[in-house]
């Protein structure tokens, strides 16, 4: 049977992420947005690009009509507003929990067995509005960050070095915000651990570079955020729950005592499989990774209580 990615926003990363699945042939894609004629267009673009392109994914585009949505594998939530310069992912929270909470409403009534991606910032948050919202098993309600920042992590260890970016590996962990994680000790250019190839400054100055990445772009951008590798990492995801190839990867999960941490989403290592988390992977963190950790823990922590009290 054919499988079905549905994509709910139909803006930069939604269209850019239909673009990246069709592309692969990992499935039909369902593009929904509150817009006129926006989904409709985006998606008979894409369908005219497929004799190019060589693919015979189905895209359609509809406008608030979630019946099309019906027996999705996945529904990736990008729906929201993105920053402008001088926002942060923060200032978008009541906004875009008003809208991630209608739409996977609408979901949790049509595609009851879909594992849901969610993508809207700022995304810790937002993935425990749609797990509220969605009342959907912890196994199948992932965040999009870690695999983002940690492609950012790795090309800028690439340019450093001036090495092909697969020779890299990088783990970020924690929130998708100022306060995430990345780890030199667990990234590698070649399996040789990047602490052995930089020194302690340049380092520091990435993992910086890192924490700051959809700032810079923003800031170059003026009129919204990054996209293209936002997407990628999106369809990274995809692509190993639609072919349950148990890939481990940094993703936002819901952690209940792992790494000490209780009923919060957050960034972590896991296993992506059919079943969406199959595994949460616990690795040994210094003292001073650990307090990193439990620091962007209360960030997230603090968003959660903020929008319980905004109510
Ligand atoms: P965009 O403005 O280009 O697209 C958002 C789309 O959502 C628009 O087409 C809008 O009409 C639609 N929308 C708004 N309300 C809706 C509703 N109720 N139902 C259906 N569609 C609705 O924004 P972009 O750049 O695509 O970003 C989308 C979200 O993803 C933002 O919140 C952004 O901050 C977040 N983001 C998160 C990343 C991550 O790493 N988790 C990376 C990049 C973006
Ligand atoms: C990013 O990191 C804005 O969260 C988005 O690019």
């Amino acid at each position: 049977m054919r499988k079905k990615v549905t994509v709910i926003g139909s803006g930069n990363v939604g269209a850019t992420t239909a673009m990246r699945v069709a592309e692969k042939e990992l499935a039909d894609v369902v593009l929904i947005d509150i817009l006129e004629g926006v989904p409709a267009g985006k998606a008979l673009d894409l369908a005219e690009a497929a004799p190019i392109e060589s693919h015979d994914s189905r895209i359609t585009g509809v406008t608030n009509d979630y019946s099309h949505a019906k027996e999705s594998d996945i529904v990736i939530v990008t729906a929201g507003i993105p920053r402008k310069p001088g926002m942060s992912r923060d200032d978008l929270l009541t906004t875009n929990a008003g809208i991630v909470g209608s739409v996977v409403k609408e979901i949790s009534t049509v595609a009851p067995d879909s594992i849901l991606i969610i993508v809207s910032n700022p995304l810790d948050a937002m993935c425990h509005v749609a797990f509220e919202t969605s009342g959907f098993d912890k196994k199948k309600v992932i965040g999009m960050a870690g695999v983002l920042d940690s492609a950012r992590f790795r090309a800028f260890i690439a340019m450093e070095l001036n090495v092909s970016v697969e020779n890299t590996h990088a783990f970020v962990l924690g929130a998708h915000g100022d306060t995430m994680v990345p780890l030199p000790r667990y990234s590698t250019v070649a399996g040789i651990p990047v602490t052995e190839l930089m020194s302690a400054e340049r380092i520091e100055a990435i993992v910086e570079r890192t924490r700051k990445g959809g700032g810079e772009i923003v800031s170059l951008l003026k009129t919204g955020s990054a996209y293209y590798a936002p997407a990628s990492a999106v369809m990274e995801m995809a692509e190993a729950i639609l072919k349950d190839k148990k890939k481990i990867l940094p993703c936002v999960a819901y952690l209940q005592g792992e790494y000490g941490i209780n009923n919060l989403f957050i960034g972590v290592p896991v296993k992506l499989g059919s079943a969406g988390i199959e595994e949460i992977i616990e690795i040994k963190l210094t003292e001073q990774e650990n307090e990193a950790l439990q620091r962007s823990a209360k960030a997230v922590q603090g968003l959660v209580d903020d929008l319980k009290r905004l109510g």
